[in-house]
């Protein structure tokens, strides 16, 4: 038997119907927020990736799945491509290509598959989902504002509200800019040198390229060392400081909650100043739901203009891993499997289901091979709440035997009023 591969998973009924329902319910979001949905190619070039998300991160140094264009044509020859491991690069690559600062275009969604390779488990996938949010523009558009900052954040709240997830922890933190960046990393270094011999091989590299990424270290013999070592916070400058107090203000105007973390510096290296993550304590060890922030510096970083931005992703399969049962009120039963009984009663039950499903009513139809008890069992299996007879007798009287499954209760309806009654509950 061919599976599918570690790692991925096939998405089935009941649960997509969970998943139409988050989507529905982030786009109506969305709307209020005046965000417009942008879809991207799954794959991009591997440079974007390596440039945008940074070489030493454990997505770009470990996680893509990247491999060669066998492509003929000398445009192609040899290109390396990578399926995208996450979003905010190719958006970005987008903005710039698309000149979309020129069209007042700087506020995009997207929802789709992003892939990396990392060790399965639960919350965790090689091919999962994310609801990704970017806002991002010429500094002139006020896009460099705390106000998004906290807009954001409480864009969240308010979608996680929505989708009815609670019981959320908001994480905050600033990473300051790259000259606090440059300060902080060279008193890691500092920190690091008398201990990192004792450290993990990624992290003996990491103090010598990128010392900030030692806090993505999961190893648990490199944790009471990585707790011993300096937070960003006392390098922050007064602008970023500024920055960071005023996104704390609003936040605290609009009753938002949050937690701040001076550790949390996120796995990629575009962030500037605000960064966070929202966990949720049902997932277990893959706890975190979303997590986003500001990247000041990515715009230039891939050949465009100035264009402070900020952004998030949501952990599609664990957000659907936290809905509270409540949510499962979403999945539409059939309410009516029509029997038709014997010889040509296919076609009345055809014009039948016709007629109701004009009525948005959810129709399953029989066969009329089928006997009246294998019908019942049809009409049991797939959990329909009615079943309506449709035999030679009731079609010269214009008017069917309909039974409530769970109840047993029949009544004989005129065929006028079978919409009403299958609507009214
Ligand atoms: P990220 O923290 O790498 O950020 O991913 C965001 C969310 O995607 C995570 O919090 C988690 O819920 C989900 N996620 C990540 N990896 C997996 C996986 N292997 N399986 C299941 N879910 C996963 C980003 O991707 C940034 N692009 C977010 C952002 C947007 N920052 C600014 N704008």
């Amino acid at each position: 038997m061919i599976k599918s591969p570690r790692g991925t998973r096939d998405l089935l009924p009941p649960d997509t119907a969970l998943w139409n329902f988050v989507e529905a319910t982030v786009r109506d979001v969305f709307r209020a927020y005046n965000f417009h949905e942008i879809r991207t190619p799954i794959f991009e070039s591997t440079e974007l990736f390596a440039r945008g998300v940074g070489e030493e991160t454990d997505i770009v140094s470990k996680e893509m799945f990247t491999w060669e264009d066998r492509g003929r044509a000398e445009s192609d020859k040899g290109q390396s491509l990578t399926l995208r491991p996450e979003n905010t690069a190719g958006i970005v690559r987008a903005y710039i290509e698309h000149k979309l600062w020129e069209r007042g275009l700087n506020k995009f969604f997207s929802i789709g598959p992003m892939f990396r390779r990392e060790r399965p488990q639960k919350g965790r996938y090689r091919q999962f989902y994310q609801i990704d949010a970017e806002v991002i523009g010429p500094a002139s558009a006020g896009s460099q504002s705390p106000a998004r900052d906290a807009e954001i954040l409480e864009l969240l709240a308010t979608l996680l509200d929505r989708v009815g997830i609670t019981g959320w922890t908001l994480e905050l933190n600033s990473v300051g800019c790259p000259a606090d960046r440059t300060k902080f990393n060279e008193a890691l270094r500092n920190a690091l040198a008398p201990v990192v011999d004792k450290m993990c091989a990624d992290c003996q590299r990491r103090a010598v390229t990128n010392p900030f990424r030692v806090f993505d270290c999961k190893v648990p013999e490199d944790q009471p060392i990585i707790a011993t070592l300096p937070t960003i916070a006392h390098f922050l400058d007064d602008a970023c400081r500024a920055h960071y107090k005023e996104v704390k203000q609003i936040l605290n105007a609009v009753e938002i909650p949050y937690t701040e973390n001076p550790r949390l510096v996120r796995g990629l290296d575009y962030y500037t100043r605000t960064a966070f993550e929202f966990t949720h304590g049902g997932l277990g060890a893959q706890n975190a739901i979303l997590g986003g922030g500001r990247y000041d510096g990515l715009s230039e970083a891939l050949g465009g203009p100035p264009a402070p931005g900020i952004g998030f992703a949501i952990g599609e399969d664990r957000l659907v891993l936290s809905l509270p049962a409540s949510a499962e009120s979403v999945v539409r039963q059939p309410d009516v499997y029509i029997a038709p009984l014997g010889p040509g009663m296919n076609r009345e039950a055809a014009r039948l289901a016709r007629e109701l499903r004009r009525h948005d009513l959810v129709v399953e139809l029989g066969d009329e091979s089928f006997r009246l008890k294998k019908s019942f069992e049809a009409a049991d299996k797939i959990g329909s709440r009615y079943i309506l007879i449709v035999g030679e007798n009731e079609v010269a009287a214009n008017a069917f035997a309909l039974k409530h499954l769970a109840s047993g209760e029949q009544v004989t309806i005129p065929r006028a009023e079978l919409a009403q009654k299958l609507l009214s509950k």
